[in-house]
């Protein structure tokens, strides 16, 4: 019985001693990191409980599991650290490894750790998920963290981490996820990491790793994502890299990989997401690939391939988006892309496509991004194209296009950009061009063109870069122009215009060379000979329309940044408010540390604002296309930084007039962020980014 009980005080002596060196570790920590004062590590001390609990001697056994800020316990011990985003600024040097051999859940992520990752953390034996991203991390993974044989998750992007990764990683069997993206990691993926059979996620995305993709990840059948794009991985793709048949989605864009693509690639069916552009792959695109029924989005462009494209295309039903862009395929169009319903993005410029638009391309309804400049394509525009309303960005630029422009362009209201440039349209500038009141960018040059300018154009308040240069465009530039105040760059050209020159700052450093005898103040020109009497009459007529569009642009130039059309297609209205902050202004506003949610998944679609998603470059920005999940389909304006700059103290009050306005055709600001941070699978981290969603009414 004494034995017993001499056992049994051991035990608890023991015990007690052990949650005491697990807290009294921490608190040591604790001391050594910056920014304790924040409210949250308030309840990392010695309580009053704690002293009650002590020993006869009356010193204090601080006990961490007594609802210390992040942490959780099971069996007395500490079990589970979690402080994610709790304004940490430190390091790890004095972090008590030794003492907290029950950890099996540690998530340090966003924060402000710096220096090394401390070979000591091989010592947490027990842990399952360990997650250090968004810190300021340096120097080597430390091999030790190869001994961490229960890891299922690990996780170190977003830091400053170089050298090569440890071959002992291989040992993680139980390594279900690892990313280690955004780091300057260097060297090649080890072969080692053919050992990893229980993962299914792999994101080494933006480092700086090179050598071949070793074959060995062949082995890795449970792989669902492999993400590896924007590193310098060189070498052919391994042959049965799908092998496993689950591969999904399967990202090696921005590299400098070569060959043809896998045999078994063709065969792929559990393909998703596909990225290869921005590579060196080469061989003849029409056997390559197969018949893909779940895949959603491929991007092909930018790389070397030749043959045709293959009417196998209009068997994925379940496209989103088709970019083969910068190649050097032949052959036309294959009609059958047309039985698409759901595509949205459809890229084929810059390769040596002939032949026609096909008329099938009337189904493509959802089609927001129409991309078929420099190529060869000849005929009309169909005009079963008709249909195509919810076209945000149409660029048919440099092919042998013939006939008319078709009226129904005007139907395009959504429209931001327009190119028709380089081709052999004839006959008049349609004046339904005018109601597509929110285009920024209008190129028509370089065409066959006659007749006047309409003056409709001039309702386009939101046009930057007008260009209707090399045509043959007669009579005078609208009087009406001078309005049009957004206007940057003008080219009109090689015409046959005449008269005077639009009172607008923009037509001061025009391109006006090579017309018939236009006149006006500016350098070059002659001034204009007409009669001030009647100059003043026809102004005098024109009051009242004057004063109404100058109302209307002085709203226009308020809104100048924040101003995308109907850019939202469909919306989630409800979802999204869960995610963000209403300011006292009644604005959603999303700060650095709010709506990351919805931030996250910005940055997350977009692949930080990657040119894929890249629907057409405006005037002010560049508007990209996305799905949320929280809000559907979008379209994001991202404002160049110049204009950033510029716009940066006023864009509030820009945004707040914005509020203000009631129009048809001013859509309401859904939100809007002001150098958000970036964020990707769940994390964020700071970047300058001026952008804002805008929605439809
Ligand atoms: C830390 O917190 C205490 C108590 O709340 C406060 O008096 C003190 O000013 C704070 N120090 C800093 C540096 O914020
Ligand atoms: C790996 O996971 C399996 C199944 O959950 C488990 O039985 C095994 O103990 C784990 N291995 C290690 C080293 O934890
Ligand atoms: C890694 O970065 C550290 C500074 O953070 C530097 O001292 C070291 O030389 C770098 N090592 C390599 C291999 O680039
Ligand atoms: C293509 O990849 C190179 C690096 O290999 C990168 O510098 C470049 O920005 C990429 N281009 C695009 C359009 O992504
Ligand atoms: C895989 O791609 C699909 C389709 O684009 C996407 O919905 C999904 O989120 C991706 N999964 C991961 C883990 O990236
Ligand atoms: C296509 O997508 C829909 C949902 O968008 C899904 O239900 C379906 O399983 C996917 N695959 C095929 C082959 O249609
Ligand atoms: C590409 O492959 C297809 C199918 O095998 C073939 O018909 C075509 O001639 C090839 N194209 C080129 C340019 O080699
Ligand atoms: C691409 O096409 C051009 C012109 O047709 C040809 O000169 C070039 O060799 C082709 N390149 C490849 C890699 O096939
Ligand atoms: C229109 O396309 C041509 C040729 O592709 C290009 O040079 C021009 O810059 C484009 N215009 C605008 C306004 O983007
Ligand atoms: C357009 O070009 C095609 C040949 O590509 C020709 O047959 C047709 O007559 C042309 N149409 C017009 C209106 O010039
Ligand atoms: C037409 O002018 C715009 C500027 O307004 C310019 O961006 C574009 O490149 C020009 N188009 C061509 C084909 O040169």
């Amino acid at each position: 019985m004494m034995m017993f009980h001499r056992i049994l005080l051991f035990f608890l002596f023991r015990v007690s001693f052990a949650f005491t060196e697990e807290a009294i570790g921490l608190l040591k920590w604790k001391a050594t990191i910056e920014d304790q004062n924040t409210s949250l590590f308030v309840s990392w001390t010695i309580s009053s409980g704690d002293v009650k609990n002590s020993s006869s001697h009356g010193e204090a056994n601080p006990d961490a599991c007594r609802g210390w800020y992040g942490v959780k316990c099971f069996n007395g011990r500490v079990n589970m650290l979690n402080i994610r985003n709790a304004g940490v600024v430190g390091t790890l040097r004095d972090f008590p490894f030794s003492s907290l051999s029950y950890l099996e859940y540690v998530d340090l992520s966003i924060n402000q750790l710096s220096g090394i990752i401390p070979a000591a953390i091989g010592k947490l034996t027990n842990l399952v998920y360990l997650d250090l991203g968004s810190n300021q991390f340096s120097g080597t993974i430390p091999p030790q963290i190869g001994s961490l044989t229960k890891l299922e998750t690990l996780r170190v992007i977003n830091n400053h981490l170089n050298g090569s990764i440890p071959g002992e990683l291989g040992n993680l069997q139980n390594l279900t996820r690892l990313a280690l993206y955004d780091n300057q990691l260097t060297g090649s993926i080890p072969a080692s990491f053919g050992n990893l059979r229980n993962l299914h996620i792999l994101n080494i995305r933006a480092n700086k790793l090179s050598g071949s993709i070793p074959k060995e990840l062949a082995y890795l059948d449970n792989l669902v994502v492999m993400i590896m794009s924007k590193n310098e991985f060189s070498g052919h793709l391994p042959e049965k890299l799908c092998q496993g048949g689950k591969l999904e989605n399967f990202t090696v864009n921005s590299n400098k990989l070569s060959g043809p693509i896998p045999r078994s690639f063709s065969k792929c069916t559990s393909f998703k997401r596909v990225r290869f552009d921005n590579n060196s792959f080469t061989g003849n695109l029409s056997e390559a690939f197969g018949i893909y029924t779940e895949l959603q989005f491929i991007d092909l462009s930018d790389n070397d391939f030749h043959g045709e494209l293959s009417s196998n295309w209009g068997k994925c039903k379940n496209l989103t988006n088709l970019q083969v862009a910068r190649n050097n395929i032949s052959g036309s169009i294959p009609p059958e892309i047309g039985n698409i319903k759901g595509l949205q993005g459809l890229d084929l410029s810059s390769n040596h496509l002939v032949g026609q638009i096909p008329m099938k391309f009337g189904k493509l309804t959802s089609l927001v991004k129409l991309f078929l400049q420099n190529n060869h394509i000849s005929g009309n525009i169909p005009r079963e194209l008709g249909s195509l309303t919810k076209l945000l960005s149409l660029d048919l630029s440099n092919n042998r296009l013939n006939g008319s422009i078709p009226t129904f362009i005007g139907d395009y209201m959504n429209m931001f950009l327009l190119n028709l440039s380089n081709n052999k349209f004839s006959q008049k500038i349609p004046k339904e061009i005018g109601r597509i009141v929110h285009l920024t960018a209008l190129d028509l040059s370089h065409n066959l063109l006659d007749g006047e300018i309409p003056p409709q154009l001039a309702s386009l308040l939101d046009l930057a870069n007008l260009n209707l240069s090399h045509n043959s465009l007669s009579g005078r530039i609208p009087e009406e122009f001078e309005s049009l105040t957004g206007l940057q760059d003008v080219v009109l050209s090689y015409n046959e215009l005449e008269g005077p020159i639009p009172n607008n700052k923009a037509f001061t450093n025009a391109s006006l060379e090579g017309n018939k005898g236009l006149c006006g103040n500016l350098t070059g020109f002659v001034q204009c000979k007409m009669p001030s009497s009647m100059m003043k009459k026809k102004s005098m007529a024109k009051g009242r329309k004057l004063i109404l569009i100058t109302v209307l642009h002085v709203l226009g130039a308020l809104v100048l940044c924040a101003f995308v059309s109907i850019l939202l297609m469909r919306v989630k209205r409800k979802k999204v408010l869960r995610d963000v902050d209403r300011g006292d202004d009644g604005l959603l506003s999303i700060s650095m540390l709010e709506g990351k949610e919805l931030y996250r998944d910005i940055i997350n679609a977009t692949e930080e604002f990657d040119a894929t998603f890249c629907i057409g470059k405006g005037g002010h920005g560049s508007v990209y296309k996305v799905n949320l999940p929280s809000l559907g389909n979008i379209a994001i304006k991202r404002l160049h930084s110049s204009f950033e700059n510029s716009y940066h103290n006023s864009f509030m009050n820009e945004v707040r007039a914005l509020i203000g306005i009631k129009h048809r055709n001013i859509v309401n600001l859904y939100g809007y962020f002001q150098k958000i941070g970036l964020a990707e699978e769940g994390e964020y981290y700071q970047r300058s980014c001026f952008c804002f969603i805008l929605h439809a009414p």
